[in-house]
């Protein structure tokens, strides 16, 4: 593995994982983090699926981004900075590198071997570019390497992935982002806007069943790294819009009543049954206005694809 100029690794995965396994599953109903589905094949899987036509989020957003990219820069000015929170393979990054020509990036990703790999390619595209990558479990506090000195900052939260906090974490989260920012620095923020359910649900149940392959191997996880035995062919991937809640979420379902054991703890399921592994919530202006005020942030601009299905937001410190 290609190591980045500097490398941080803040997390500590492996005394994480059983205990959150054990704990969800040992809840009623039944619920496992969305973070772990980013092993080195979940990542590889997630990348497929923002290649997906159904998955409209990635190709959409980039599409915003390559608009805007130029005016965030002349919004923001002479950039030093570009911190990336969840920065997978690095990918819609490109655009904002070469909008701002930041002299420092600064990836923050669970997914460390995955994360290094993109640095690399990284690296050989922008020469000039430093490039210190964080390996760390942003949903939790953490402490960044200081960054001020290098000049503005803008921070990066793409593909909507706030969408997998409920709206308490997204103000903690949006917080600590604050506090990570000086006076006048700023966040781009990816958000997926509400919509036709159909549109949803259809892009978390692709045809090629990629995304089916995805949730699943959090189950293919656990049996690898905990001792567990799940029955994989017992499993279903279902997906739907939750209108209530405005969000889509992700379930693992039993198919015919069963055990599972995992680190020699045993867990039973009915016929049926499922574990809940991702919310992915959907937004409208009103509630990215109320996350932004709470969290301290402005809202600044925001940008949108002409059918309305994403956004993209510049959020300042003031
Ligand atoms: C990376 C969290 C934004 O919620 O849409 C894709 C993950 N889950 N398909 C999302 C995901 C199912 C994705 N995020």
């Amino acid at each position: 593995m290609n190591i980045p100029q500097a490398f941080y690794d803040l997390a500590q995965q492996e005394d994480d994982f059983l205990a959150a396994v054990w704990q969800g599953l040992g809840s009623t109903p039944k619920t496992l983090p969305c973070r772990f589905f980013y092993d080195q094949r979940g990542s590889a899987l997630f990348d497929a699926i923002c290649d997906l036509d159904e998955y409209y989020l990635t190709s959409t957003e980039q599409a915003i981004l390559q608009d805007c990219a130029a005016d965030i820069a002349s919004l923001v000015g002479p950039t030093g900075v570009l911190l990336e929170y969840g920065s997978g393979s690095s990918i819609k990054t490109r655009l904002l590198l070469d909008a701002l020509s930041p002299r420092l990036y600064m990836p923050i990703d669970i997914s460390r071997d995955h994360m290094l790999a993109a640095c690399a390619a990284l690296g050989r595209d922008y020469p000039h570019l430093q490039v210190r990558a964080v390996c760390a479990d942003y949903s939790k506090p953490f402490a960044l390497p200081a960054v001020a000195s290098w000049g503005r900052t803008v921070a990066f939260f793409p593909g909507s992935s706030i969408g997998n906090f409920d709206h308490r974490e997204a103000v903690a989260f949006l917080r600590q982002v604050c506090r990570q920012l000086g006076s006048g620095d700023a966040l781009v923020l990816g958000v997926d806007l509400q919509k036709d359910p159909a549109i949803l649900e259809a892009a978390y149940n692709d045809a090629q069943g990629v995304t089916a392959a995805f949730n699943l191997n959090l189950l293919a996880r656990i049996n690898r790294e905990l001792q567990a035995d799940f029955d994989l062919d017992a499993f279903e991937h279902r997906a739907w819009y939750n209108a209530e809640a405005a969000r889509m979420e992700m379930h693992l379902m039993s198919t015919k009543p069963q055990h599972a054991t995992v680190a020699g703890r045993m867990f039973a399921f009915r016929q049926g049954e499922t574990i809940h592994t991702e919310n992915s919530h959907k937004f409208n202006h009103t509630l990215i206005n109320q996350l932004a005020f709470q969290a301290g942030l402005q809202v600044r601009m925001v940008w949108r694809d002409p059918a309305m299905l994403f956004a993209v937001y510049c959020l300042t410190k003031p």
